[in-house]
């Protein structure tokens, strides 16, 4: 059956033009999430992120359950949210659907994801370690209700994404880290330029190291500003590899 599937696909991708493809497959995703517009979890099924499957789960909890409670009164608000990393555009789609309203803004190194822009779905190209492309986007956009990173994972860019764009988080925001499992080891082990999309454009002599003290240092810092009743971050929440840090 699987196999069988996979051969209609491909001979839609033979007999249709990329454009006709995305159309298609925009309806096709319409169609079928209509029942289930307020479901985020089925929502991750239909439009095939993989927040919701086991690798991104713990003890029966995804970060889809997690962003279903914690995300949930965004829902018909005229919100603004930011992903960064965009691969296949298949959670971009996920949140429009989500949020009925939004804008959801894309950030990717990878200039190949820029096809994946449509009506409220705006893809900005370039690094989320470089502050001017962050501050740019932030300037395009008003500012964000939620910004996701899920991008390069790693250290050195989540923390200098987060440090760029929390002040262009609006009050009531939420600013989520994802993968945090990948903080623990250096990327450049894995050959990561090679096997994951897209990190093969950061530059080829920087090293992707990721020592996780530099995130434990982190998040002592926000932890300890908080503590101390500094700055804007009203709470913090840690699940298995995601961490929302709310703003006040
Ligand atoms: C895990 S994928 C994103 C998956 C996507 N968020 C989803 O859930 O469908 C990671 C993406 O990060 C991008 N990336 C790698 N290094 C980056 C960087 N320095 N700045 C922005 N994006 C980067 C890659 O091109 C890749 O598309």
């Amino acid at each position: 059956m699987k196999s069988e599937k996979e051969s209609f696909r491909e001979l839609l991708k033979r007999k249709l033009t990329p454009g006709q493809i995305k159309v298609l497959r925009g309806l096709y995703e319409v169609v079928l999430s209509l029942p289930f517009s307020g479901n985020l979890q089925m929502l991750g099924r239909i439009y095939e992120t993989d927040k919701g499957d086991e690798n991104h789960s713990y003890k029966g909890v995804s970060y889809l359950d997690v962003y279903a409670k914690c995300l949930a009164p965004f829902r018909g608000k005229p919100i603004s949210m930011l992903e960064i990393g965009v691969f296949r555009g298949e959670s971009l789609r996920m949140w429009k659907r989500y949020f009925p309203g939004s804008n959801i803004y894309g950030l990717d190194i990878d200039p190949g994801t820029k096809q994946f822009e449509e009506n409220r779905i705006c893809i900005e190209i370039g690094s989320q370690a470089d502050a001017a492309v962050l501050e740019g986007l932030a300037k395009k956009s008003g500012g964000f209700d939620i910004i996701l990173d899920d991008g390069s994972h790693v250290n050195k860019h989540m923390i200098k994404s987060f440090d760029c764009l929390f002040k262009h988080l609006k009050k009531g925001g939420v600013y989520i880290i994802e993968d945090l499992g990948c903080s623990y080891f250096p990327l450049d082990q894995g050959n990561v330029r090679e096997v994951w999309p897209g990190m093969k454009y950061n530059p080829a002599d920087e090293t992707l190291d990721n020592d996780r003290l530099d995130m434990d240092e982190f998040f002592k810092k926000i932890i300890s500003d908080m503590d101390h009743r500094q700055g804007d971050i009203l709470s913090i929440q840690f699940w298995s590899s995601t961490c929302l840090i709310f703003k006040g």
